[in-house]
């Protein structure tokens, strides 16, 4: 069986790294619609040997023929477009956080919680998590399962690419002036100078302190996890990175979990990959991980200020496991499974 798919938002870092997954993972494509703005008018991009035009959103009269459409465009046109599409049939996966804590949208990491597609009747949109907690929670799940997790402290290293193309030009652009010696050119898409600096600082600040991206990966942990008692507390930082988010994460388990049996639960998942050998100076680093799919696991160590306590460092690449593959991985269940 194959499908007719949109991608909305066809143009951007992850759009395009949508239509890349989809053509890698040989996904059942009949027909591809691709969607943009006014900008992108009349631009072609490549797909399985063809050249299809980007279609500017908000021209249609209707967007009935779709079966899944992976949405890519911002909060804003999820918000507007996402019931509109799945009005016209369509079931959205969208990558935005428009949708992710409505109770009636399920909230889906393949790895971790694949029965909730099922939910995807109810408004014909599943959301795709955050690209920190996605990585965060495929890295959570094995260990959780061997006992409950009472607590998470996280700390991020975010790579700029989760930003969009306008962030990865904007660390490019700075970074080759102060090579030059030049003045850099003002912060256009960060509050700061990201090259050669660290940003505490994602998305907006919330009365709590807080930034947005913090809470995200507090509320989407619990409802991905199908656990409110879980404690998460999160400090997200951008790093001068192009593609792979890394995570300190330390746990506070139930039951102790060794050191060893960690990394052996975390072996055995489907999804992780357990880079450990410290000794070897073997870990997940960023620049080695970029263009694969799955979550790297290493730095695996008790934490010995507490009874059961476990410390990860946790890396995967942002536009894939993030972001992209997520969303194609639910579109393979989606077909698979339910339409
Ligand atoms: P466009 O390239 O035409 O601006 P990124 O996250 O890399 O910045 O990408 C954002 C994506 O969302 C791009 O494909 C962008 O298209 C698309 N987009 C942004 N604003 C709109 C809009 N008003 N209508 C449709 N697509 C939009």
């Amino acid at each position: 069986k194959e499908f007719n798919v949109a991608v909305v938002g066809a143009t951007g870092a992850v759009g395009r790294m949508m239509l890349q997954v989809l053509e890698e993972r040989n996904f059942p494509v009949k027909n591809l619609r691709l969607f943009a703005s006014e900008r992108s008018r009349g631009l072609k991009i490549p797909f399985k040997g063809e050249e299809i035009e980007v279609e500017v959103l908000g021209e249609q009269k209707s967007f009935s023929g779709i079966d899944i459409a992976l949405f890519s465009a911002g909060a804003s046109r999820s918000l507007e477009y996402a019931p509109k599409f799945a009005a016209d049939g369509a079931v959205v996966v969208d990558n935005s956080s428009a949708w992710r804590m409505d109770p009636q949208v399920p909230l889906v990491v393949p790895e971790v919680n694949p029965h909730a597609v099922a939910d995807y009747k109810n408004k014909g949109i599943i959301a795709n998590p955050n690209c920190s907690t996605i990585q965060m929670v495929v890295a959570l799940k094995p260990l959780y399962d061997f006992s409950r997790i009472k607590r998470v402290v996280v700390s991020t290293y975010q790579a700029v690419s989760g930003a969009g193309q306008k962030a990865i030009n904007e660390l490019m652009d700075q970074t080759k002036a102060w090579c030059k010696g030049e003045t850099l050119p003002e912060p256009q898409v960060f509050p700061h100078q990201i090259a050669f600096n660290c940003l505490p600082h994602i998305d907006v600040f919330l009365d709590n302190g807080y930034t947005k991206e913090e809470m995200k990966m507090v509320n989407e942990t619990k409802k991905i996890m199908e656990d409110e008692k879980i404690g998460v507390t999160a400090t997200t930082v951008r790093v001068p990175v192009f593609y792979g988010h890394a995570e300190a994460v330390n746990i506070e388990t139930e039951k102790k979990i060794s050191a060893e049996k960690a990394r052996e639960l975390l072996s055995n998942f489907p999804g992780i990959v357990v880079i450990d050998e410290p000794g070897e100076k073997k870990y997940p680093l960023q620049i080695e991980i970029a263009g694969r799919d799955e979550v790297f696991v290493g730095r695996i160590r008790e934490d010995e200020s507490i009874e059961n306590g476990l410390n990860l460092w946790v890396v995967a690449d942002n536009l894939r496991k993030g972001a992209a593959t997520n969303a194609v991985q639910i579109a393979e269940l989606l077909a698979e499974k339910y339409l």
